[in-house]
């Protein structure tokens, strides 16, 4: 495989991992489906023929191992994530996943071994769109998996702990997955921006130097049903149109910072009907900031604000805050190695936070950590059937990955 080769190799795989989904007319893989199970056997066999031993872990992870000439020698971590979001995109998590594979594979094929070990792991879960427990696959392997999650239900009521064990998989062996910093030599991971960025500034790659955490809340409000012809207005207490004030005083509280961001991405009216006034309204908060204090100081002030538009609507609120993750800064010395790398392949260097959460960041405080943007097309747009991405700046990511990986400290 000559290195032009890297990118149209990378979009042909992403097809084919895109031609299995959970629904007929959209890319939809969450956690454990059969779906699921099927992309990861089919990127388990692609990982064997690379030369790689794979491992399933209990969390459905897979780790292929590229062993190095020194065995004894520390591991070098290339992943991402196989799960997708509801009607995603192709390359959301998957990029991550294949351009270290088409890398191995062009290892493997010209018979060079690396001074130390290579491990490409798929985590499993990234995206919490089955179960309101995101980056547990990547969580379970840094020793920061919170059991209490297991109790989490989908929306058919399934509890996670149960659909795991149907699944073959064993949550008590978890404890036994984390990974010692002391083994390894750190974590790259290569991802699609998400955002515009590259794509307005001409460039096909950049460095990430920060990865900002998102802060959730899942918000359950209950009011009264009634019929809808004869309850007067001034007695109703309608959990959606509580729910419709709440949604504009999270957008408004969100505009008023720059780089604030709000969003209610679930919402919904159980058993909701045309003629029932609705009793019951549920929907999600995700909020983030570049800086933790200024996201958390909105978040306080969204839940406060939540419970008196409640208070004068009489309506019950219950805000449950489901997940806090603090934004972590990119290891500076892997920023540099990547930014050398792109040098050399004759790009200009370009640093970028990134506003989306990845697996890289449960790797804070465990070892170094980087990541690599690649350009997105359609002006940026990510969480969408319309993300797209060129085999050119694929193959320009897989090179640079390579230069880095070569060129990485080995001790
Ligand atoms: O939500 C995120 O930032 C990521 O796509 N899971
Ligand atoms: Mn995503
Ligand atoms: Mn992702």
């Amino acid at each position: 495989m000559t290195d032009a080769g890297f990118g149209a190799r990378i979009l042909e795989l992403a097809d084919r991992l895109a031609e299995i989904s959970e629904s007929p007319d959209a890319l939809t893989v969450t956690y454990l489906t059969p779906a699921h199970r099927a992309v990861a056997a089919k990127f388990r066999e692609w990982m064997q023929a690379a030369g790689m031993s794979v491992e399933t872990d209990a969390l459905a992870n897979l780790t292929g191992r590229y062993a190095g000439t020194d065995p004894r020698a520390k591991t070098l971590i290339l992943a991402s994530h196989y799960d997708t979001v509801v009607n995603a995109g192709k390359y959301d998590g998957r990029l991550g996943l294949l351009t270290p594979l088409v890398i191995i594979e062009h290892l493997h094929r010209s018979g060079k071994k690396l001074p130390f070990n290579i491990e490409l792991i798929a985590f499993s879960e990234e995206e919490g769109q089955r179960f309101p427990a995101a980056f547990i696959g990547s969580a379970a392997l840094t020793g920061k998996f919170d059991p209490a999650l297991l109790e989490t239900r989908d929306a058919a009521g399934l509890r996670l702990g149960d659909v795991m064990r149907e699944t073959g998989l064993d949550p008590g062996e978890i404890p036994t997955l984390t990974r010692r910093g002391d083994d390894l030599l750190g974590y790259l991971e290569v991802h699609i921006e998400q955002g515009p960025v590259l794509l307005n500034e001409g460039l096909p790659v950049g460095v990430v130097t920060s990865i900002t955490g998102p802060l959730r809340y899942e918000v359950t409000i209950t009011g009264e049903a009634g019929h809808a012809g004869t309850v007067p207005m001034a007695l109703r207490r309608d959990a959606a149109t509580a729910a419709a004030e709440m949604l504009l005083a999270i957008d408004q509280r969100c505009r008023a910072v720059p780089g604030l961001v709000g969003t209610v991405g679930k919402l919904g009216v159980p058993g909701g009907t045309i003629n029932i006034i609705p009793g019951r309204c549920e929907f999600s908060i995700d909020i983030r900031a570049p800086d933790d204090a200024v996201r958390d100081v909105a978040g306080a002030d969204i839940v406060a604000e939540i419970e008196r538009i409640a208070g004068r609507r009489k309506v019950r609120v219950e805000t449950k805050e489901i997940l806090r993750m603090a934004s972590v800064r990119c290891t500076p010395a892997v920023q540099q190695l990547f930014s050398d790398a792109i040098v050399r392949a004759g790009i200009k260097p370009y640093r970028l936070a990134s506003g989306a959460g990845h697996d890289a960041m449960m790797f804070d405080g465990i070892t170094d950590l980087g990541m690599l943007f690649v350009r997105c097309g359609n002006g940026g747009v990510s969480h969408n059937p319309r993300e797209t991405i060129t085999a050119e700046d694929a193959d320009l990511g897989a090179r640079i990955l390579l230069d880095v990986i070569t060129n990485f400290p080995a001790a």
